[in-house]
């Protein structure tokens, strides 16, 4: 694993996006795996910028969000369908008709599970995927105790991870307490992976993360066993390690 470390949000960002940035230059049909949360915000300003500069287009990548909570329709400025239209896929180049979210609204949700591991592995599998860090050590929406060998799945959420959403809800009570994330083993299989940690809020995450043992307790310590992976954290979210 590798780990980079960054003064702060904004340079953790403009890695990220130049990291990006390079992989999409290397491969224009890249399939992305995106990821949303507080993390990745300023990367994905930072990629609009690239583009309205005219330095990368969008326009032949695929991508293919973790997660979605269930029960927020797809116009709901919480969910991640809103959240991905509105950081990101409204304001560059990229193909609608490659961009996959999952429907958490479907009426078989078990059924929109499968197929959405059926269109990752109809697509080749995730070239590079964008991860942010739980408190708890989520990864997706894969909540401690999640089997490593899991494929998208339908989660009841943590209280810890209902407690740290509750900042973009108006109360707790309207975080929504399920929701389907891309598995373990679905992200494991992506061939470059790339982690971002910020803050001091994930200072203790980032601690267990990198210093601590691989157990389904902390689903993030599965990345170690990964052989492309990078870490980019910035100096508030390092202070623990230190
Ligand atoms: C959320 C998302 C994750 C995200 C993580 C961290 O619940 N489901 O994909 O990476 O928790 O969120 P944040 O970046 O806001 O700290």
């Amino acid at each position: 694993m590798k780990i980079v470390q960054v003064k702060d949000y904004n340079e953790m960002s403009e890695a990220a996006c130049s990291l990006i940035i390079r992989e999409i230059h290397n491969d224009p049909e890249l399939v992305l795996g995106l990821a949303t949360g507080s993390t990745p915000e300023g990367l994905y300003k930072k990629l609009i910028e690239k583009y309205n500069q005219e330095a990368v287009s969008f326009k032949a990548i695929t991508s293919f969000n973790l997660d979605e909570y269930i029960g927020l329709s797809k116009d709901n400025r919480n969910s991640y369908h809103f959240y991905m239209e509105n950081y990101l896929f409204q304001h560059i180049d990229i193909n609608m008709q490659n961009v996959y979210v999952p429907t958490a609204n479907s009426p078989d949700a078990e059924k929109e599970c499968s197929a959405y591991e059926k269109l990752i592995r109809d697509n080749g599998k995730i070239d590079l995927q964008i991860l942010g860090l739980g408190t708890n050590g989520h990864i997706g929406f894969n909540e401690p105790g999640t089997k490593f060998s899991s494929r998208t799945h339908i989660v009841n959420l943590a209280e810890s991870t209902r407690k740290a959403n509750a900042r973009f809800f108006e109360t707790i009570e309207n975080v929504p307490t399920s929701a389907i994330t891309m598995g373990i083993k679905t992200i494991m299989e992506s061939r470059e992976i790339i982690i971002l940690v910020s803050g001091e809020r994930k200072a203790k995450a980032l601690a267990r993360f990198i210093n601590g043992e691989i157990s389904e307790h902390f689903p993030a310590s599965i990345l170690k066993k990964h052989d492309n992976v990078t870490v980019i954290a910035d100096e508030a979210a390092m202070n623990n390690l230190k």
